[in-house]
């Protein structure tokens, strides 16, 4: 019986040893072989990259870690994994210069821009968190007076703008990310509007603290976006409105021939 038992627990234990995955199934963490990559560098957003072996114990010992990161930053910053192990994957490993594990980079801008290898020592959740929000680059003007406002509306016409007005001195990471992504086709700002001063000034009638405003191509007109003001909402808006723009922006070239 004893002996069964311990057979049973070893064919159980089988497919996991076979596999010898470093990431739990049910993590955020998304494995990457070159064409993932390649994906991932075509999205032009701030992705972070984990080099790992499944044999090496540093790796196994970030991993839950490195999952707690991902659970945080999703769906702001995507936190992939690359088994260097895998045949298919060396090629990958030894072009981006990999030469221990784990080595985690993060790519500001997809493949636009050189990638950070992340050195603070570290590997627990905190640390990679924060560091991995530190890497997207700060697109966001941030404007201080209520004046200046409609200056930047001005200055920036030609684009689709969004602002986002709240009681913060800083935007959050979710409205930097925007930025970000959106960079050169959308102007994207934030403004502190302590007492509401600035929220009087432009008309906006809202009782929410933090309000993001649009304004179209060409108008200075703002408006209230009056969706959720989380990451894929906001992300469908900004989509909607880029392609919107670019629509009209063929539709005057056609009028104009
Ligand atoms: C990423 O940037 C390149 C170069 O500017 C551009 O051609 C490509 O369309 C961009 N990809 C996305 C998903 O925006």
């Amino acid at each position: 019986m004893q002996l069964l038992h311990s057979l049973f627990a070893f064919l159980l234990l089988l497919p996991t040893l076979a596999s010898a995955a470093v990431f739990p199934a049910d993590s955020k963490v998304k494995m990457l072989d070159p064409k993932g990559f390649k994906r991932a560098m075509r999205a032009n957003r701030t992705a972070v990259v984990a080099f790992v072996a499944p044999w090496c114990g540093h790796c196994q010992r970030m991993a839950p870690e490195y999952s707690k990161a991902a659970d945080k930053l999703s769906p702001l910053i995507p936190l992939y994994a690359v088994d260097c192990d895998e045949q298919a994957n060396k090629g990958l490993c030894a072009e981006q210069g990999i030469q221990g594990f784990p080595t985690v980079k993060a790519w500001p801008r997809g493949g636009q821009s050189p990638p950070e290898t992340y050195n603070s020592g570290e590997r627990t959740a905190g640390p990679i968190t924060r560091w991995a929000g530190r890497a997207v680059p700060d697109k966001v003007k941030d404007i201080k007076k209520t004046d200046d406002v409609n200056k930047w509306a001005q200055d920036n016409i030609d684009l689709p703008r969004a602002l986002l007005i709240n009681k913060d001195q800083k935007p959050p990471l979710l409205w930097r990310v925007l930025g970000n992504n959106y960079r050169k086709r959308i102007a994207v700002a934030h403004h502190r509007d302590a007492d509401d001063e600035t929220a009087k000034a432009l008309g906006l009638e809202s009782d929410k603290a933090t309000k993001v405003v649009i304004y179209q191509p060409g108008s200075t007109e703002p408006t209230l976006y009056d969706g959720a003001t989380k990451y894929e909402a906001l992300a469908k808006h900004f989509k909607a409105i880029v392609e919107k723009a670019k629509e009209e922006k063929a539709e005057r070239a056609k009028d104009e021939l």
